[in-house]
Parts: C-alpha cells; sequence; structure tokens
C-alpha cells in the first residue's frame, strides 16, 4: 500500500489552509521527538529505563524513569525549532520557557510525555499526548502561565503517539482526525487512515470498574444499566474494555467506537477528577470531536471549559456521540 509521509500530508494540510510553517516543523519536531521515546520504551529492560526515577512529580506521583526521560526528550527537541515561546508538561509545575539562547516562536506547548506510565513494568501500551496553543498576542517575553489558560477549542493542533505493538501517531489540526503508522525500517510516519470516523452508538465501555463505590450516583445508574445488558433499560449487551492508559483505550475507541470515563469519584472530587484538563482531556477531546465523537464532563463540553490551574483536573467522558449523550442525560439534574 502507497502511503503518504506525514511530512507530504502536513504539506497538503499547508496548501488547503489548515496549519503554517512554523505549525507543521512543530508537528515534524514533536513527531521525530516520539520516535526517539519508542526507541528508549521499545528497549524496555535492555535500556535500563524501567522501574522508578526516585523523584515525584508535581502532580505527588511517583516518575518513573521514562517519565522523566520522555520529558527531557520533548524540551531538547523542541528548545531550539524557533516554532515555541514555551513547553508545559505533567512532569513540570511551571511552564519552561524556550532558552534565550534560541528564537521563540508563536505557539506554546502542553503534554503529558508518558501517560499511562504505570502501565511501563508490565509492557502494556503508552504513549505521548500533546496539545498546541497560540501564544497570544500580549504575551510576556516569557509566557506565565496565564497565558496557556486558553479554552481546548483554541487548540491549534492536537495529537497522540501510542507506543503499542506498532507506533502510531494520531493528529489533527482542526480539519479531521488521521492516523500515521511509523515504519521503523524508514523511520517515517505513514498514512495509514484518512480522516477517522468514530461510529456514533457502541457497546463498549471503558471504566475502572473497581472505583463504583466511590462515584457519584448518576454514574453508577449509568454503569449498572449497561451491566444489566439486554435484560435492563438498554435492551442489550455491552462489553467491556479497561486497559489503563487513556491513549491505548481512546485509541481503541477511534478504532471501533465506545466510551471512555474517568468519573469525579469522592477519592478525587475535591481536585476536580483524576485526569489532567490542559495535556490529556483538552487534546483528547480535540481529537475526538474532529472525528465526529464527543467528549464531555458529564455535565458540559470539556473544550469550552474556561481554565483555571495548569494541573487542573476534570472528570472525562469521550467517545460514541450517542452514547455521550446517554451518559449525559444521566448526569442532568432530575425536575
Ligand atoms: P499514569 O500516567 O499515572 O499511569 O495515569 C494514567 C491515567 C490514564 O492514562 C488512565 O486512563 C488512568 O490514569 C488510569 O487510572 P487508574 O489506574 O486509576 O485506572
Amino acid at each position: 500500500m502507497h502511503s503518504i509521509t506525514l511530512t507530504q500530508f502536513l504539506t497538503e494540510e499547508r496548501r488547503a489552509g489548515f496549519g503554517n510553517t512554523d505549525l507543521i516543523q512543530l508537528m515534524e519536531v514533536v513527531a521525530r521527538a516520539c520516535k526517539r521515546i519508542s526507541v528508549a520504551t521499545g528497549k524496555g529492560a535492555l535500556g535500563g529505563v524501567l522501574g522508578e526515577a526516585g523523584t515525584d512529580n508535581v502532580q505527588g506521583e511517583a516518575q518513573k524513569k521514562l517519565d522523566v526521560l520522555s520529558n527531557e526528550i520533548l524540551l531538547d527537541a523542541n528548545a531550539w525549532g524557533g516554532h515555541l515561546a514555551a513547553c508545559a508538561s505533567e512532569e513540570m509545575e511551571d511552564p519552561q520557557p524556550i532558552p534565550d539562547a534560541y528564537p521563540k516562536g508563536g505557539y506554546l506547548l502542553l503534554f503529558d510525555p508518558l501517560d499511562g506510565s504505570s502501565n511501563i513494568d508490565v509492557n502494556i501500551s503508552v504513549g505521548t499526548i500533546f496539545s498546541v496553543l497560540r501564544r497570544p498576542e500580549n504575551a510576556g517575553v516569557e509566557p506565565g502561565v496565564g497565558e496557556f489558560l486558553q479554552p481546548g477549542s483554541a487548540q491549534v493542533a492536537a495529537g497522540y503517539v501510542v507506543y503499542g505493538p506498532s507506533t502510531m501517531l494520531v493528529l489533527t489540526l482542526g480539519h479531521g482526525t488521521h492516523v500515521f503508522t511509523l515504519d521503523r525500517e524508514v523511520g517515517s510516519f505513514l498514512l495509514t487512515r484518512r480522516n477517522v470516523r468514530i461510529p456514533e452508538q457502541t457497546s463498549e465501555f471503558a471504566v475502572n470498574m473497581s472505583n463504583r463505590r466511590f462515584w457519584e450516583p448518576p454514574m453508577q445508574r449509568y454503569v449498572d444499566d449497561l451491566l444489566a445488558g439486554k435484560d435492563g433499560p438498554r435492551g442489550r449487551d455491552f462489553n467491556m474494555r479497561w486497559v489503563a492508559s487513556m491513549v491505548a483505550d481512546v485509541h481503541r475507541i477511534l478504532t471501533r467506537g465506545g466510551i471512555f470515563s474517568y468519573p469525579l469519584d469522592r477519592r478525587n472530587a475535591d481536585k476536580g477528577g483524576k485526569l489532567r484538563l490542559m495535556y490529556e482531556a483538552n487534546p483528547m477531546a480535540f481529537i475526538v470531536e474532529q472525528a465526529g465523537g464527543a467528549a464531555s464532563t458529564g455535565r458540559g463540553r470539556i473544550l469550552d471549559i474556561r481554565p483555571e490551574a495548569l494541573h487542573q483536573r476534570v472528570p472525562v467522558f469521550l467517545g460514541s456521540r450517542e452514547e455521550i449523550a446517554v451518559a449525559e442525560r444521566y448526569h442532568r439534574p432530575t425536575t
């Protein structure tokens, strides 16, 4: 099968009026960095990169060696290109400005360098999630947190790379969602699916069922009705999958439909949820909506949220559009 490269695709997109030279080059830099992360991840125990780093991140979570390495790979790759004004990461408390030695550009890059890293040591797929915002006109020389706090609807690009049996890049520039597969012999990402469409209906849900007793009653009712199957109010049986790597679960949903949820629960309600808005929920919501799906907190569209903090957390429901609407109906206040 003749597939075009990421570079050829991005050039086509620019000709169609989506993206510009700086944004396209930024996407190439991020893709190249993720190839390096793929190599490091693929070495596993042979690369001396498994296990804990012995440090905690800003979330208070123990960092894996690969979390730290992936973060460094992305920062190093993006320092000198001249496309960015600053980067923000799950692994860093504050944004990191582009070093003074290098030219600054008009974009802000946010990323979760290695999502699902608790799965690394058991050889389950993990991934990198990234989001691109425009640097606000009035931004200072070194953009602070405030310049990053834009709603997800302001994203100009978003994507993820899933390090699984194959390494795949999923990308949107706001003109559909497209899938590229890494050809390791050549070292290029080749276009393998153009304009992904998520099936509007699904009979497959993804949630960590062990948290049921902590959920809000509407979430308990929603999932109980899924479990009741064809004898229950939904009138059909449902299947469940839970990888515990958002990138892997979302990729399955992009491929065959489904609903993914990490809802509020009593343990995380004070923090707003488990998953982070700026570099997990927002990029995934942009990708999913561009593929015809929907992304909600259960009570509103994720991309409409006006962020208040860089590491803000939100409840997440995303996937097949009709199923998201059903889940939202369970969360609507009963009159
Ligand atoms: P981490 O990067 O700390 O492994 O967290 C991954 C996130 C997300 O990718 C996944 O959907 C969710 O956490 C899994 O949470 P549980 O382990 O609570 O199921």
